[in-house]
Parts: structure tokens; C-alpha cells; sequence
């Protein structure tokens, strides 16, 4: 099926909405307040900085996310969950969020409860909010995300619930406004949706199939950031190695090489020095593009490469196409060319039938390799998924002894390789003071370490979003700390 770009009428269509909305709350003694709260991953993270563009717009003053739903002891106007159902306990905690939210719904009527992203693209979910969360106002899903205006103006002047389910897939939507958290970092979505269909996996069904946004939007977006400041950027999918399959000739690209390409040559000479991407399959992951990343210098030397199991007859049954034997090959592929990447991996324990012997093979693996860093989950049954019908789950004791033995497989390579970087200059993108010493500042390095480092510098704006040389002194686990030598000029 074709991508069809939304008319941009049907876009300007949403102004008329959050105009409607913005001129009631104007009416009002003091601005509304709102609150955005994200689940998931980064995916969800830029949608959310969508919704914040279409909710300031509609004139509420976004403030940070607090417990029932309250800020600074006043009840927010607006709520917004954007959710994800990757794992059981990401929904867990979704329901345990609105459930606390029925007190303050009480005591405010007038308050509106919005939920959506993946967990609402589910039938079973919509039935449980239905019959046990009477509170939330307005329910849709992950494909039209951009008519949340017209939802919340529905809610509002029609006082009623709206559920909005749309499946319309094959659509990618321009020109929504959007309110980025970093005026230095910013993520950029080339492409929507999964094809892969990853026997454990409920993304293909909540996210659709895959959609590739037009080159031409993509440069135009990156080249707006680049004039507005923005250093570094990360390009997102769920399989960026499939971009592009799903355009045609005149769209001017077919592969995720090619774009990468014409984005590194349209910065050229621009403050934004750095791109990074996620995810790639390691099935598609092209020698041209492993060419092209040691090519041009603003790519990142950083790839987050989930691998999911080492046992080739895990793999298959997760219907990953790709053996053991033939990632160690992609790995030493990239490292030929790029010695110094970092890399990173996503890993699950105890999917159906995998067994001591298979669990070896993942730890194997893991050892032979030397990631950087690994995010490791336990399996979680996904409703409709192939996985979850399979009758030989693997024993819960079983699942964490495994785990427990993973973790602290990777600890001490995390560790290792951390240490390895003492004594070493790295340039790090200033993010501001750290969080838990506001005597220092954090940022990262091209491989996406944290550096937490001193600095002699007065003013934290200044530095926030300038790049640090920094000399490493010390490594922790997950961290590494140091202080500056030279900022860029
Ligand atoms: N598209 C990306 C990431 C998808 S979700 C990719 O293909 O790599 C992020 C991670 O969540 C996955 O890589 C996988 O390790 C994990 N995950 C997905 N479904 C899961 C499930 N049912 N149980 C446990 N972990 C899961
Ligand atoms: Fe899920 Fe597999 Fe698609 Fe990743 S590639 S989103 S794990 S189905
Ligand atoms: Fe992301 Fe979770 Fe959806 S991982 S794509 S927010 S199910």
C-alpha cells in the first residue's frame, strides 16, 4: 500500500479546533493548566512533544507530571497519557495512574482525562477502560494523533466521552505542531509502523505498517533545526533500515544509506555536528550503510543493535531472520570499519521454550560480543501476539534466576569497558547541571556514555548545548565522571 501524506487541509482543519478550545480557556480567571504523561520509548517521547505543541496551542499552560493528578496542589484542567504496552507493567502502571485520577475527576468534573498511544490501539483495553474508568474523557489511539484537538474540543462542547479508533494505516501526518523538551537535541521521526511482526511483539499491531515520511519533509524538518541551534539529532523507527522501501521513484530515495547520505551532506557547515538512529534491524542492516556511518563524521559511531536472544532456534521462533553465527558476522562487519563504535543491544529472557541451553547461547553471545551497554527484559506474554498462545512458557524461577545471571553478565562488562575510557579525552555534549550534583554537569559522549563532569564555568545556560572536551578520571557502572579541558568556541 502507498504512504499518503494527510492533505494539509485536514491538518489546518485541527487550527479551527484548538482555536475553539484556546478562546474558552482565555475566558477564564486563570489559564488552565495541563499534563503530559509518556510511557515507553522514544517514539512515544517525540509524540508526547507533539501533543504538548497541540495542547499549548490550545491554550493550557503544560506543567510537570505529578501524583492525582495535581500540581502544586491544583487540579490540572487537562491529562494526557501517552501509553505504551511493550511489557505487561508498562500498561500495570498506566491503570494504577487513572485509577488515582477518579478523587480529583470528582472533585473537578470539568477535568479532562485523554488516553492514548499503544495501549489503546487494543480492543481488550478500550473494554477495560470502558467498564472500569469511567473518569477518562477522550480514548484514541496511535493514527490520529494529530486530531487530538478536535477530540478534546468534542469532549469539552459536546460534554460527552469520546472513543476515536481509527485504523487507517498506510498515513503519515506533516506540519503538526510540535514543542521539543531540548533546544539542542532533537528527535526526527523518518518512518512509522513495523513490518517485522516479531513473534513476542505487539508493535505491528498498535503501530501499523511500516510508512516513510518523504525525504523532502525530513531535510526540510533537519535543516529548520539546524538554523534554530540544535547540535544533535536522533532519527527514529522502529526498523530504520527499511526506510524508504514503501516510496516511489519520484519520492527521490529508497534506502535509509541514501538519507543518511543527504543528511549528512545538508549539514554540512551547520552547528548540528552530530546524528544518531534507532532501531536497526539486524537483519537489514546494509554494508552500504555501514559505509556510509564510517564515511561522514557527523554519524555517530553508536548503534543499538538489539540482538533479543543468542540461541540460533530462539531466534527463529522469535522470527528474528537473522542466526547467531550471522550477527557475530554483522558485528565484526561494522567493527572493521569502525573500530571504536559503541554498541548496544536489547535482550529478552525466557521466551516459550527457551531453554538452559539456549539461555547459554545468549550469555555466550553477550561475552563475545562486549556491548557497551545492555537493556535486558524478561519476556512478557503479549495479548494476540503468536507468543503468547505457546502452551511451554518457561518457569517464572527459571526466567530470574537467568536474568539475575545476565545482569550481572553485563555489569561487569559495562564496567570493564567504562573503565577502559579513563585517562581518555572525549568530547561531550553539554546537557546542563546534573540532576543529583547541581556542582556539576552531565552530557554525553558521541557513544551515548553520560559524563558527569566539573567545570569552571559561571553561567549553566551558556555552557547547556556546547561541545566539551573532557578528561576522564574515574568510571562508574553506568557513568563516567571527569572535568572539562576545553569548550568549543
Ligand atoms: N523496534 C525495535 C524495538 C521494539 S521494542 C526493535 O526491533 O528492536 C523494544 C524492546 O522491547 C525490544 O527490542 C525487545 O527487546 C523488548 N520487547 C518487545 N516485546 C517484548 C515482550 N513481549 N516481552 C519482553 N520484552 C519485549
Ligand atoms: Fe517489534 Fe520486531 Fe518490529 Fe522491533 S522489529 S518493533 S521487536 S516486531
Ligand atoms: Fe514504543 Fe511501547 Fe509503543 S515501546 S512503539 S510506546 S508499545
Amino acid at each position: 500500500m502507498a504512504t499518503r501524506v494527510i492533505p494539509y487541509e485536514d491538518i489546518e482543519k485541527q487550527n479551527y479546533y484548538m482555536q475553539s478550545v484556546r478562546d474558552m480557556n482565555m475566558g477564564k480567571a486563570e489559564q488552565p493548566i495541563a499534563c503530559i504523561k509518556t510511557f515507553g520509548c522514544q517514539m512515544n517521547e517525540h509524540d508526547s512533544e507533539k501533543i504538548a505543541g497541540m495542547v499549548e496551542r490550545m491554550g493550557y499552560r503544560i506543567v510537570p507530571d505529578e501524583i492525582e493528578g495535581k500540581y502544586n496542589g491544583r487540579i490540572c484542567d487537562l491529562i494526557v497519557f501517552n501509553t505504551c504496552c511493550i511489557r505487561e507493567n508498562a500498561e500495570e502502571k498506566v491503570f494504577g495512574h487513572i485509577g488515582a485520577l477518579k478523587g480529583a475527576k470528582r472533585a473537578k468534573p470539568d477535568m479532562i482525562t485523554v488516553v492514548c498511544g499503544c495501549m489503546t490501539e487494543q480492543p481488550h483495553i478500550i473494554d477495560e477502560i470502558n467498564k472500569k474508568y469511567k473518569n477518562v474523557d477522550v480514548l484514541f489511539g496511535t493514527h490520529n494523533l494529530h486530531r487530538l484537538p478536535e477530540f478534546v474540543h468534542n469532549s469539552i462542547f459536546n460534554n460527552c466521552r469520546v472513543c476515536e479508533l481509527s485504523h487507517t494505516e498506510g498515513e503519515v501526518a506533516e506540519g503538526v505542531p510540535v514543542k521539543r523538551d531540548s533546544t539542542f537535541k532533537a528527535w526526527v521521526t523518518i518512518m512509522y509502523g513495523c513490518n517485522n511482526f516479531c513473534t513476542y511483539c505487539i508493535v505491528p499491531y498498535v503501530r501499523g505498517r511500516e510508512r516513510s515520511r518523504k525525504m523532502s519533509d525530513i531535510l526540510k524538518e533537519i535543516e529548520t533545526l539546524a538554523a534554530n541551534g540544535v547540535r544533535e539529532i536522533t532519527l527514529l523507527g522502529q526498523n530504520v533500515n527499511s526506510y524508504g522501501k514503501d516510496l516511489t521513484e519520484n519520492d527521490g530515495c529508497r534506502s535509509f544509506a541514501d538519507l543518511l547520505t543527504a543528511i549528512c551532506e545538508r549539514i554540512e557547515g551547520t552547528g548540528l555536528k552530530r546524528i544518531r538512529f534507532m532501531t536497526s534491524h539486524p537483519k537489514d542492516l546494509s554494508d552500504e550503510l555501514i559505509e556510509v556511518m564510517a564515511k561522514y563524521p557527523a554519524v555517530c559511531k553508536q548503534l543499538h543493535l538489539p540482538v533479543q536472544a543468542g540461541s540460533t532456534a530462539i531466534l527463529n521462533k522469535m522470527n528474528r531472520r537473522y542466526t547467531k553465527e550471522s550477527y557475530l558476522a554483522l558485528v565484526e562487519r561494522i567493527r572493521a570499519k569502525m573500530p571504536e563504535i559503541v554498541l548496544s543491544t536489547d535482550i529478552i529472557v525466557g521466551f516459550p521454550e527457551e531453554t538452559a541451553d539456549d539461555f547459554k547461547e545468549t550469555l555466550d553471545l553477550v561475552t563475545k560480543v562486549q556491548y557497551d551497554m545492555a537493556y535486558t527484559f524478561i519476556y512478557s506474554p503479549r495479548v494476540g501476539t503468536p507468543a503468547a498462545k505457546n502452551p511451554n512458557q518457561v518457569p517464572e524461577q527459571e526466567v530470574k534466576e537467568h536474568f539475575g545471571r545476565l545482569v550481572e553478565l553485563q555489569n561487569s562488562v559495562d564496567r570493564k569497558k567504562n573503565e577502559a575510557m579513563v585517562g581518555k579525552t572525549v568530547e561531550v555534549l553539554c546537557e546542563g547541571l546534573s540532576r543529583t550534583n547541581i556542582n556539576r554537569f552531565t552530557g554525553r559522549t558521541e557513544g551515548n556514555k553520560i559524563v558527569n563532569f566539573t567545570a569552571d564555568v559561571k553561567n549553566c545556560q551558556e555552557a547547556t548545548g556546547k561541545f566539551v572536551k573532557v578528561y576522564i578520571d574515574s568510571a562508574q557502572t553506568w557513568s563516567l565522571d571527569g572535568h572539562a579541558v576545553e569548550w568549543e568556541k
